[in-house]
C-alpha cells in the first residue's frame, strides 16, 4: 500500500514508496528529527542555497533561507535547503565565469537527483544567478527565485560610492597620485558596508533585474537591498509561492517563454543592464531550447530607452532604485514595448504585475517621455574582426569614439598588458585603439573581466578619459568605457583577432555596426599560417574539459553537451 498522497507529485516516488527502498528514504530524513506527517505527502520544496564564505555577496542566505522555509511551512509544503558550488566574483580564481556552466552542473544533477517537487534557488553574486537558472532550466521543474539583494549604498569622504564602478576611479587615482595608499583602503570599508550583492548595475543587479523581467520572481523583488526586512518578508511570500505553484504545475518552461526572453533584453537595455546578460541570457535560452540569437539583443534591445539612472552608465545606485520604485516602474513604463503574453511565477504577467506601481524620484528612473538616452541598450557590431559578433554597451560609451579610426596597441595576453602598459616607450595616444586577446571562452579559459583595460597612466595624467578597446573577453558590469566585448570566434581558436599587430588600422562605425580591420584577406592569410595557439598547460580535469567543449560567446559560452534538458525524471533507484 502506498502512503499518502492525493496529488501527483514527484517526492511520491521517493517518500511514498513502500517496501525497502521507502523505508531508507524516510528514515534517513527521520534522522533529522522530521515527523512523517511533515514530509509525508506534502509538496516538497527544494532550497537552493548559495550561502558560502567565500562568496560574500551571498553571506546572508543562511537568514534568507529561514524566510523561504517559514513561507513553504506555512503553505503546507516540506522544505529541503541543500548546497551547490557557490561562486564568489571577487575571490575565485581564475575567473568565476570559467565555472559557471560546472555550477550549473551541481544545480542541474542536485534537483534532478532529489526528491523535489518545486525549487527554491537562492542567487546574488554575478555567477551565481545564471548557475542556477541553467541548472534548474535544464531539469524544468516549477522554479522560483529569490535574488539576496544589493548592498547598502557605499559612503566615503561625504559621498556615496558604487561597488566596482568607484574602485576602477580609485584605482586610476592611486596610479596618478591623486589618492594615497591610506585612502584607498579605507574606502573598502566604506564600499562594502552591509551584506549584499554589487550596488551598482553590475552584473549581479543585471542578473536580479533579469530574473524579475523574465518573471521568475515575485514582483519588485530584485531591487530590495540584502538588509531590508522586506526582502526577507517577499523571501517568505516566494517559499509561499513555491508550494502553490506545485499544485498548479506551473513548471518553468511556462514562465521562460520567447517572449519572456524579448522583455527580458528590453528590461535590460532600459536599466542600462551589464553585457554579461548576453552570454548568460543565450545560455538559459539554449537550455529551455527558446530560439534565442546574439542579434536579437541588438534587434529588440538597441533602440530602447535608457531610463534608470544608476551607475556605471549613470549617477545612483540599487537602493536609490528600490526607493524610487523599482524594477515595476520601468516595467510600466516600458508596458507598450513589452510582450504580454507571457506569465511570471505568480500567473500573471510582468506588465499586469505593475500596473499599479508608482515612480517615487524621476532623478532615477526617468519616464519614457524623457529618457535619460533615447537609444541605450547593447549593440551588435559585425566585421572581418568579429564576424560571429561583438558587443558593446552604448550606455556606457564615449559618443565620439562610436565613429573612429585609430591605430591598434596590441597586447597578446593579460600579463602582456600589465607588463607594458605603463611603459613610458609604450606608442599610444588618444586616438589609438587598445586589442587584447587571449581572454576569450578557450583563451584564458573563462572569458574573465579584463576587457575594460585601465588607460595608460600616461595618457591619464594628459586627461584622456577614455580609448576604445578590443577584446574577445568580458566586462565587469560595473565598469564603462568604449569597450567592444566578446568577439567570436576568439583570438585563441584563430580567430581574425589573433592576426592584429600593432600599427594595423581598425574602423570602428557603430551606427552602422561595424567592426574592421582594414588588413587584406591576402595579407591576413598570410598572417594565419604562421599563427599558432598559446599553450595553456591544462591537462586535466574540469578546464581540460571546459577548454574542450565550451561554446564561443556568440552561442552563450555553454558547454556544447550542456545545452537542452535533461528532464526531471531519473527511473533508477540508489539501492
Ligand atoms: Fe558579488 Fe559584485 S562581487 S556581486
Amino acid at each position: 500500500m502506498e502512503l499518502d498522497n492525493s496529488q501527483k507529485q514527484r517526492s511520491r516516488d521517493w517518500f511514498g514508496k513502500t517496501g525497502k527502498d521507502g523505508f531508507i528514504y524516510r528514515s534517513w530524513i527521520k534522522n533529522q528529527g522530521y515527523p512523517a506527517h511533515q514530509f509525508k505527502g506534502k509538496p516538497v520544496i527544494g532550497i537552493c542555497n548559495t550561502w558560502s564564505e567565500t562568496t560574500p555577496c551571498n553571506g546572508h542566505f543562511r537568514e534568507i533561507a529561514q524566510f523561504v522555509k517559514n513561507g513553504i511551512y506555512e503553505a503546507g509544503g516540506f522544505p529541503l535547503e541543500f548546497p551547490v558550488m557557490s561562486l564568489g566574483e571577487t575571490i575565485i580564481r581564475p575567473t568565476a565565469m570559467l565555472y559557471r556552466n560546472l555550477a550549473s552542473m551541481s544545480v542541474e544533477e542536485s534537483i534532478r537527483g532529489n526528491p523535489f517537487d518545486a525549487v527554491v534557488l537562492l542567487t546574488g553574486c554575478d555567477k551565481t544567478t545564471p548557475s542556477l537558472v541553467m541548472g534548474a532550466a535544464s531539469v524544468g521543474l516549477p522554479t522560483i527565485v529569490v535574488p539576496g539583494g544589493p548592498m547598502l549604498n557605499g559612503k566615503f569622504q561625504g559621498r556615496d560610492i558604487g561597488s566596482g564602478t568607484d574602485v576602477w576611479k580609485f584605482a586610476d587615482d592611486l596610479r596618478t597620485g591623486k589618492m594615497s595608499e591610506e585612502e584607498f583602503e579605507e574606502a573598502e570599508a566604506c564600499m562594502s558596508r552591509s551584506a549584499g550583492h554589487c550596488s551598482t548595475m553590475g552584473t549581479a543587479s543585471t542578473m536580479a533585474v533579469m530574473c524579475e523581467a523574465l518573471g521568475l520572481t515575485l514582483p519588485g523583488l530584485s531591487a530590495i537591498p540584502a538588509v531590508d526586512s522586506r526582502k526577507k518578508m517577499l523571501a517568505h511570500m516566494s517559499g509561499i509561492r513555491a508550494v502553490e505553484m506545485v499544485k498548479e504545475n506551473l513548471t518553468i518552461d511556462k514562465v521562460l517563454t520567447r517572449s519572456a526572453f524579448e522583455n527580458a533584453i528590453k528590461v535590460n537595455a532600459a536599466v542600462g543592464g551589464s553585457t554579461n546578460l548576453i552570454l548568460h541570457l543565450l545560455a538559459i535560452a539554449k537550455r529551455m531550447d527558446v530560439e534565442l540569437n546574439l542579434e536579437d539583443f541588438d534587434d529588440l534591445g538597441s533602440k530602447i530607452p535608457l531610463l534608470v539612472n544608476l551607475m556605471p552608465s549613470g549617477k545612483y545606485l540599487m537602493e536609490d532604485f528600490y526607493y524610487a520604485g523599482g524594477l515595476p516602474v520601468v516595467i510600466k513604463e516600458l508596458s507598450e514595448l513589452l510582450r504580454k503574453d507571457s506569465i511570471s511565477v505568480n500567473g500573471k504577467s510582468i506588465v499586469e504585475n505593475s500596473a499599479k506601481a508608482r515612480n517615487w524620484n524621476t532623478e532615477v528612473i526617468s519616464p519614457i517621455a524623457t529618457p535619460l538616452k533615447k537609444e541605450a541598450g547593447i549593440t551588435v557590431v559585425k566585421g572581418n574582426l568579429c564576424p560571429d559578433g561583438a558587443v558593446i554597451k552604448i550606455s556606457a560609451s564615449t559618443d565620439s569614439l562610436l565613429v573612429h579610426k585609430g591605430k591598434a596597441v596590441v597586447f597578446e595576453t593579460i600579463e602582456d598588458y600589465h607588463a607594458r602598459i605603463d611603459d613610458p616607450n609604450l606608442e599610444i595616444d588618444e586616438t589609438s585603439i587598445m586589442v587584447l586577446k587571449n581572454v576569450g571562452p578557450k583563451g584564458y579559459p573563462g572569458m574573465p573581466e579584463v576587457g575594460n583595460m585601465a588607460l595608460p597612466k600616461k595618457l591619464i595624467e594628459k586627461g584622456v578619459t577614455d580609448l576604445v578597446r578590443i577584446s574577445d573577453g568580458r566586462m565587469s558590469g560595473t565598469a564603462f568605457g568604449t569597450v567592444f566585448l566578446h568577439v567570436s570566434p576568439e583570438s585563441a581558436i584563430g580567430g581574425n583577432l589573433a592576426l592584429v599587430e600593432n600599427g594595423d588600422l581598425i574602423e570602428v562605425d557603430v551606427p552602422n555596426k561595424s567592426l574592421n580591420l582594414a588588413v587584406s584577406d591576402e595579407e591576413l592569410k598570410k598572417r594565419k599560417v604562421n599563427w599558432k595557439p598559446l599553450d595553456l598547460g591544462y591537462d586535466r580535469g574540469y578546464a581540460k574539459l571546459y577548454i574542450e567543449t565550451v561554446n564561443q560567446a556568440h552561442l552563450g559560452a555553454d558547454c556544447d553537451f550542456l545545452v537542452g534538458k535533461s528532464g526531471s525524471e531519473v527511473k533508477r533507484e540508489s539501492h
